[in-house]
């Protein structure tokens, strides 16, 4: 273990800021509007809410409480709050980590590529082949490593002048950005069925396997699971509030997806896109959308170039996060300095990621492995080793903390609701996987 002193964020608006980052990233858009597409729009909205209320902010506050109280990376935390029998739940959550990152940022890199594509020459007509050469092969590859290049070069700059000032700057710009699209949306005609179907609720279309993508797209989204809310917050102070942090969090996460699905659905719905949304899961925002944007003319390429920037950042501010749980560890745990965790670590994802990149089928199957099976996972781990391990959590929340208390409220959550809520989860993704 390293002894140097720990690094510390600037100012509470940049760890608030960076853990927004971390959480509102291609889940907010690319996920969100395709599961929401998939499931039936509004039911599968409010189902959303109401998981990220009662399952996804505790399972928050839980990865703050230990992140903070351990001052360590997801592997020393839970070695220092419960002994080495949980130092597993730690290893899982950097190989997640590790895993979710590679083909991310192959996701990102196609942002990338469609954002540069469109500024050169707008949107072609032939949207479904275009992405079949750009989401595949070598296109793909060389995107991936760009983008793994900018997330290395933020993270290589340490909390402070890497992480943080790069999510004060993005994360504003990033809100701006999508509140505009959602406004250009509203002036369209048609654009009242789009949102008809994603804000008027029907629950007829409500299943069990809603149930379960409800669950795991608002553990994704939030950026929990696999400890980069635990390592953020390790870089925290005694005087910070953590629950109100984690609902601030949670607000804005939530805040982000709702606009950015009343900027897709009239756009999808304006141009009678609606009904190959449903096709393939994976490229929805990267086939309908751009047609919808070829469509528009000339307004059409400005918004849909903003559209893929303001996709490129958020991914940055989410891949940051990724990545800096396997630095974090690396320093922690072997003694590293930050440039060496971050070349290493960054060069094995790189590397790792040219197999999703070189195949679509690849990538689907390990989002749905990571996501619905590693995050809801760590997400029951960690609830059971909050909610029963752990000695006194309650006085860690305490800590900075003064008025309302729902914290006794949180802790039975985590002990009883949650995990078996996500182990139902676990155990419908596992028989969906395999
Ligand atoms: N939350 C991000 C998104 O919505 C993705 C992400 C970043 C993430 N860090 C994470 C997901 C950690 C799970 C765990 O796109």
């Amino acid at each position: 273990m390293s002894d140097a002193p720990r690094e510390r964020w600037g100012s509470r608006a940049g760890f608030v800021m960076a853990a927004v980052g971390s959480a509102v990233g291609l889940g907010n858009m690319w996920r969100f509007s395709y599961l929401t597409a998939e499931n039936g729009g509004a039911a599968f909205v409010a189902l959303y809410l109401l998981i990220t209320l009662v399952i996804g902010l505790p399972v928050l506050l839980a990865e703050l409480v230990v992140g903070r109280g351990s001052g360590r990376s997801p592997i020393g935390a839970l070695l220092h709050f419960g002994g080495r029998g949980w130092t597993p739940l730690g290893g899982l959550f950097v190989a997640a980590g590790f895993g979710i990152l590679a083909y991310y940022s192959v996701i990102a890199g196609w942002t990338l590529r469609y954002a540069v594509g469109a500024l050169a020459g707008g949107f072609a007509e032939s949207t479904g082949s275009y992405f079949g050469e750009v989401s595949e092969g070598l296109d793909a590859v060389a995107w991936h490593l760009v983008f793994m290049a900018i997330t290395v070069g933020v993270v290589i700059g340490g909390i402070r002048t890497g992480i943080e000032r790069t999510a004060l700057v993005l994360m504003p710009l990033l809100f701006v950005l999508v509140c505009g699209i959602a406004v250009y949306a509203a002036t369209l005609d048609g654009a009242g069925e789009g949102y008809a179907f994603y804000l008027d609720t029907s629950f007829d279309d409500l299943s069990l396997s809603t149930l379960s993508d409800a669950a795991s797209q608002a553990f994704f989204s939030l950026s929990l699971g696999m400890g980069a809310m635990l390592t953020y917050a390790s870089y925290l102070s005694e005087q910070e509030h953590l629950a109100n942090e984690s609902v601030v969090i949670a607000a804005s996460d939530f805040g982000v997806a709702f606009i950015s699905g009343l900027a897709v659905f009239p756009l999808l719905f304006a141009l009678g896109l609606q009904g190959e949304a449903s096709g393939s899961s994976i490229g929805t925002l990267f086939i309908t959308l751009p047609k919808a944007f070829a469509n528009l003319g000339a307004a059409g390429t400005v918004v849909g170039v903003i559209f893929f920037v303001a996709l490129a950042v958020a991914a940055l501010t989410s891949a940051i996060s990724l990545l800096e749980v396997c630095v974090a560890s690396a320093i922690d745990g072997l003694g590293w300095s930050r440039a060496r965790a971050t070349l290493v670590t960054g060069a094995g994802i790189a590397a790792l990621g040219v197999l999703p990149a070189r195949s679509i089928e690849a990538l689907g199957f390990m989002d749905q492995l990571a996501g619905n099976v590693f995050l809801v996972a760590g997400g029951l781990g960690l609830a059971v080793f909050v909610g029963w391990v752990m000695r006194d959590p309650l006085a860690e929340v305490r800590r900075g903390a003064h008025g309302v208390e729902w914290f006794g409220l949180w802790r039975w959550l985590l002990r009883v609701p949650v995990p078996l809520a996500l182990a139902w989860v676990l155990y419908q993704s596992v028989l969906k996987l395999f």
